[in-house]
């Protein structure tokens, strides 16, 4: 089975928020990674609209040709704005408003949880759109999402990518066995969260597994690797003003 590599673009707006301007721009960064060889542009509309913006979403979702993942929690308006903008894919995820980011997978246990998991995915699945839960690699949490009618779970990377040594093989070992049994019952299995240019080789080479979801790292790089062209740029007109060239 072929991987596919969805990339977040979350700290791209992340970045323009931090003078609420207009650059960098979300929606220019998702054109440059698909022609890079994205296989999709993902995206999480938070509640307190930190970093992604409606209007990214709307933008995103009329350039885009791959395909988006729009990841949300369940509930609410933004629930809502999904089932009107119906994007390829909607991934539910926890959101709690003090969380630097997405801290753990959604929590199942409780019924009232998954009542409103339930009601989500059915409203999602109504118009048209795919859905995936974010869940840790448990077994019980798999067996449960297969039951609330998902298409897909995105298995939680964090625990892998923060651990060493034989507790990360541990956890690699966690991921594939979750993949397995996702598999089993008829799940897409997706993966993601603390994914970098490090830790990225095992986890893509899961078989079971078939899209890998990439933010913070690929944007770290970006602005690294962009430097060099970027500073040249500035120093160029900065040299030519004073030239007259
Ligand atoms: N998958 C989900 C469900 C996420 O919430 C995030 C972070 O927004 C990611 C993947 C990407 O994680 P990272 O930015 O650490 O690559």
């Amino acid at each position: 089975m072929s991987m596919r590599l969805f990339v977040n673009v979350d700290h791209v707006a992340t970045v323009r928020q931090a003078r609420r301007t207009d650059e960098p721009d979300p929606v220019r960064a998702a054109v440059l990674a698909e022609l890079a060889g994205a296989d999709g542009i993902t995206v999480h509309l938070r509640e307190d609209r930190r970093h992604i913006q409606d209007r990214d979403v709307r933008l995103l979702l009329e350039t885009v040709r791959t395909g988006v993942n729009l990841e949300l929690a369940a509930a609410g308006e933004i629930l809502d704005l999904a089932c009107a903008w119906r994007p390829a894919q909607a991934t539910l995820v926890p959101e709690k408003r003090q969380e630097i980011t997405t801290e753990g997978g959604l929590s199942l246990e409780v019924g009232e949880a998954r009542a409103s998991l339930r009601n989500a995915i059915e409203r999602l699945a109504s118009v048209g759109v795919r859905t995936s839960l974010f869940i840790d690699p448990d077994p019980d949490a798999i067996r449960v999402s297969a039951d609330l009618g998902a298409d897909a779970v995105e298995l939680h990377t964090g625990e892998y990518a923060n651990a060493e040594g034989q507790a990360r093989e541990a956890q690699l070992r966690r991921l594939g066995a979750g993949a397995e049994l996702a598999r089993e019952l008829g799940l897409a299995v997706h993966a993601g969260h603390g994914l970098t240019y490090e830790n990225v080789t095992p986890v893509a080479a899961l078989t079971e597994l078939e899209e890998l979801n990439i933010g913070h790292s690929v944007v770290s790089r970006a602005v690294l690797t962009g430097m060099r062209e970027a500073v040249g740029e500035m120093a160029t007109l900065i040299r030519r003003a004073r030239s007259g060239a």
